[in-house]
């Protein structure tokens, strides 16, 4: 793949093409990682979230550390995995990842994706979603699946998303544009994940009974990525991840939230906290989490109760 496959942005977004080539490659590192079949095991240790770390997430880190450092347009990144800002030695951009996203079911073979969020400068911490340069995600399914959601002055909401699809020729991948002008209108799916949460949480289990009565389909794997990427390519419906005092939020606004909700917006749907965007969330600690609701807009105008 050239290393501008991702495009000129203009001169407000010197090197944008640059990073995104550099993720773009850091997903095919890992995707190849996958399809090795000798990801499943665990090595024991915890990320500093508490989360078991498997080697597979720990290889994926180094991986994409690895693509940000050598594209010299990254001065800062972030991980999951190693939740600092650290420095990497180049200049324009900070990235935050999480560089396997669906720890939980990748023993299963589910699908798992990696979350980037793209800013300009060097910091992350102050920040907001709202100011992301450019957000991606990659889905490792039975094909890998790469989303951008870049800066486009044509659109009505100023951006535009893509899907670009790996595609394995004899001669080597290339990342092959396949869904172009991404929008989400609205869908009757639902994917509601840490239902625990509906055992205390009322509002919650009663919009459960709603979506049931009102016929809609139940699209669920438990994974952030893949369950969102549904409601992307079938253009609409809804994943929600609300609380409650014995379930309290896992959903991390820097890592996992501010990057997919700037996709799904900029695609015409919405995010929410229950109060206001995610995207106008302030980045005010690396491991904020936060309850969320993302897809199309009048089902997250819909949930906004069951997440306050
Ligand atoms: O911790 C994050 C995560 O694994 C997400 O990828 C996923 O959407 C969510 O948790 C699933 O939570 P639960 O299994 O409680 O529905
Ligand atoms: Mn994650």
């Amino acid at each position: 793949m050239s290393v501008n496959a991702f495009g000129d942005h203009g001169p407000q977004h010197e090197k944008l093409g640059t990073v995104l080539s550099a993720i773009a490659s850091g997903v095919e590192d890992i995707a190849q990682l996958l399809r090795s079949g000798q990801t499943s095991g665990e090595v024991g240790t915890v990320n500093s979230f508490g989360d078991k770390q498997l080697e597979v997430d720990i290889a994926a880190d180094d991986i994409i550390f690895n693509r940000l450092k050598q594209s010299c347009a990254v001065a800062t990144a972030s991980s999951e995995e190693r939740p600092k800002e650290i420095t990497v030695g180049g200049q324009g951009y900070a990235v935050a990842f999480d560089p396997l996203d669906g720890s939980s079911i990748v023993g299963a073979n589910f699908s798992v994706g990696a979350i980037f969020g793209v800013w300009k400068g060097d910091k992350l911490l102050g920040r907001t979603g709202e100011e992301q340069a450019a957000a991606a995600y990659a889905v490792f399914g039975s094909r890998t699946s790469l989303i951008v959601a870049l800066p486009d002055p044509g659109a009505t909401t100023g951006k535009t998303v893509q899907e670009y699809t790996l595609i394995h020729q004899p001669e080597g991948s290339v990342w092959k544009l396949t869904r172009d002008n991404i929008k989400i209108t609205e869908k009757k799916v639902f994917a509601p994940a840490n239902l625990r949460a509906a055992a205390e949480n009322t509002t919650y289990r009663n919009l459960i009974s709603q979506f049931i009565l009102e016929n809609f389909t139940l699209r669920y794997t438990g994974g952030f990525v893949p369950d969102v990427h549904h409601i992307l390519i079938k253009g609409g419906g809804i994943f929600l991840n609300p609380v409650s005092p014995s379930a309290p939020a896992k959903l991390r606004l820097l890592y996992e939230c501010a990057p997919l909700a700037f996709v799904v917006e900029a695609a015409g749907g919405a995010s929410s906290n229950g109060t206001e965007s995610i995207l106008q969330l302030s980045i005010t600690s690396l491991d904020l989490r936060t309850p969320i609701s993302i897809g199309s807009k009048e089902q997250v105008q819909k949930s906004l109760g069951c997440l306050a």
